[in-house]
């Protein structure tokens, strides 16, 4: 397997407006984020992923990008962004930009040219279609509710919408698009960045003469339509070619509906695409038949099942990103834990000694935890905000009843404030902040999890720094990954191996004392990497403690 430095990174990714706010208007900045570069040096990570910082009316937090060659005004300028390159470079921290392409903002000037007359030179950016019996071209819906086609009274044509009405998708079959496209990356990658994390990149090649979608029981048909499309590799390769390949980048696709055999043209170990992907069935297991809004469990065999198939799926291949958190998603430790410091630390370690590149989301290494929002007022998402008011009005679902799944499962769980210390708004802005604070700051913060050796802030430090500085390195980088007693409807359990060397990782995924007998002989002379309890002990039947974790070599 040939050895890069992205594989052997720890990423850490920023939500900038949630991050830190240093110029006190209650929203993050980048000045922010430079005052807290040396906590990420500290925690021992040598990558951040920033969500968008780009110009943005924020319809979508960023995601609707009106300027791509330009900072939000929130967020400060463009010379505080040099600043931040220049100061993280410093410190041997990179930078990967986060790349929205799918789509941009309606207020781009691109599409405000599109759309200013059928003639314009950029009419063709986007995805325009005349009305099918006085209707949306087809029965897509919007992934924030609604069609994903909008009237425009002016052209007296629809646009596609995969996201928001502000977020009109590009015409990628359109070469100039792709030009402009090009361009623009190699302007920021002149600037020194170090990488791109393509946003819903899956997505950019629409299906041929856009037929509908199956509805399986909703409103509108089933977005997955829209996923790996029959130009997408080709566009891709075509952007490694043009761009990518002259830089020593670090590429993550994020790629919604992205299947195994997929993945592995995306991240094909060849090079001729990206680095890697983000996909989502781990993060998928707990979805309901009809939409994400449901709080069954993740059963812990599926979530092994699934996981073991990526890891094995892309070994030698592809390359895996590892990550259970992002804006995107509720709090893994109210998800599959208990909200505990130890399961915390339990559900870092199974995750983190896999193969493939970890991601960390800020406050996951604080043990950050879902919020519980009073009402649907304290939301901030519009994916949340239009899913309750397009539910509960279709009478498809009842409001107590969606407001318990859209507490549990809403992106908004994951953009409260970073918890910095115990004073007013969390020590993240002295202004009141655009987004409610977890009331849990108090006992859960960056200050007190500093002072205490025994905190969940420790714990992903020493996960990190094995990764990344210790004897073991090669072989948690790369070791060969072998599941363990995948019936165990408990214990996650897997070995890793690397020239010779041999690790064993156990994690007890449950709140209760479990028995577990190991399936492969431990001998005498064990050693613990790293455990979540005082006795670290390794014997061949173990009483695993209520989310005990341990990695050692045997
Ligand atoms: C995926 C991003 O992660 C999400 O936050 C955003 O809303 C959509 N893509 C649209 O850009």
């Amino acid at each position: 397997m040939t050895k890069k430095w992205w594989k052997e990174s720890v990423v850490y990714q920023i939500y900038p407006r949630s991050f830190c706010d240093s110029n006190h208007d209650g929203i993050g900045d980048l000045n922010g984020i430079r005052g807290k570069l040396d906590y990420l040096k500290e925690l021992g990570i040598n990558v951040i992923w920033m969500s968008p910082v780009y110009k943005s009316p924020n319809d979508d937090n960023g995601y609707d990008i009106s300027d791509y060659q330009d900072i939000m005004d929130e967020f400060g300028t463009m010379a505080d962004f040099d600043a931040l390159l220049q100061e993280a470079h410093e410190r041997g921290i990179k930078i990967v930009m986060d790349l929205v392409v799918n789509h941009t903002s309606d207020e781009h000037a691109w599409f405000v040219e599109s759309r200013s007359s059928k003639e314009s030179e950029k009419h063709d950016y986007y995805i325009w279609r005349e009305a099918k019996d006085g209707k949306e071209p087809n029965n897509w819906g919007s992934c924030f509710s609604g069609s994903a086609w909008e009237w425009d009274e002016n052209l007296q044509m629809y646009y596609l919408h995969c996201f928001s009405k502000k977020q009109p998708d590009l015409n990628w079959e359109n070469p100039k698009v792709r030009d402009e496209v090009f361009s623009m990356m190699d302007w920021w990658c002149q600037k020194g960045i170090d990488g791109f994390r393509m946003d819903v990149i899956s997505m950019i090649s629409k299906p041929e003469g856009l037929p509908d979608a199956p509805t399986h029981g909703g409103l509108y048909g089933d977005n997955q339509i829209t996923c790996n499309g029959p130009h997408v590799h080709e566009y891709l390769q075509e952007m490694n070619e043009r761009v990518l390949s002259k830089y020593d980048l670090m590429t993550v696709g994020e790629t919604a509906g992205v299947t195994l055999e997929e993945a592995q043209k995306y991240a094909n170990a060849a090079g001729t695409e990206l680095n890697m992907v983000f996909q989502f069935e781990h993060v998928g297991l707990d979805a309901g038949t009809v939409d994400k809004w449901c709080k069954d469990p993740i059963k812990i065999t599926e979530l092994k099942e699934n996981l073991t198939k990526w890891q094995t799926g892309l070994a030698d291949v592809a390359w895996n990103s590892l990550f259970f958190c992002n804006h995107d998603q509720p709090r893994v430790v109210s998800r599959l834990g208990d909200n505990s410091p130890k399961s915390a630390k339990c559900i870092a370690t199974m995750i983190h000694m896999m193969q493939g590149t970890p991601y960390v989301y800020q406050g996951e290494e604080l043990g950050m935890t879902n919020c519980a929002f009073p009402s649907v007022e304290e939301y901030r998402d519009i994916e949340a905000i239009n899913a309750f008011h397009e539910l509960t009005e279709a009478k498809m679902r009842e409001p107590e009843e969606l407001f318990e799944c859209i507490n549990y499962k809403s992106r908004d769980n994951a953009r409260t404030p970073m918890q910095w210390n115990a004073e007013k708004y969390a020590g993240f802005s002295d202004a009141e902040p655009w987004i409610m604070v977890n009331p849990n700051y108090t006992e859960i913060n960056a200050e007190a999890e500093l002072k205490d050796e025994d905190s969940v802030f420790h714990y992903y430090q020493k996960l990190i720094s094995l990764r990344r500085f210790s004897q073991w390195k090669d072989c948690i980088v790369y070791g060969n990954y072998q599941l363990l007693s995948p019936e165990n409807p408990s214990v996650f359990s897997y070995t890793r191996e690397y020239e010779g060397m041999k690790l064993l990782v156990i994690c007890n995924m449950t709140a209760q004392t479990t028995e577990y007998e190991i399936p492969v002989t431990v001998g005498e002379n064990a050693q613990v990497l790293i455990s979540n309890t005082e006795n670290s002990d390794l014997k061949q039947t173990m009483t695993l403690e209520p989310w005990q974790a341990g990695v050692w070599q045997i």
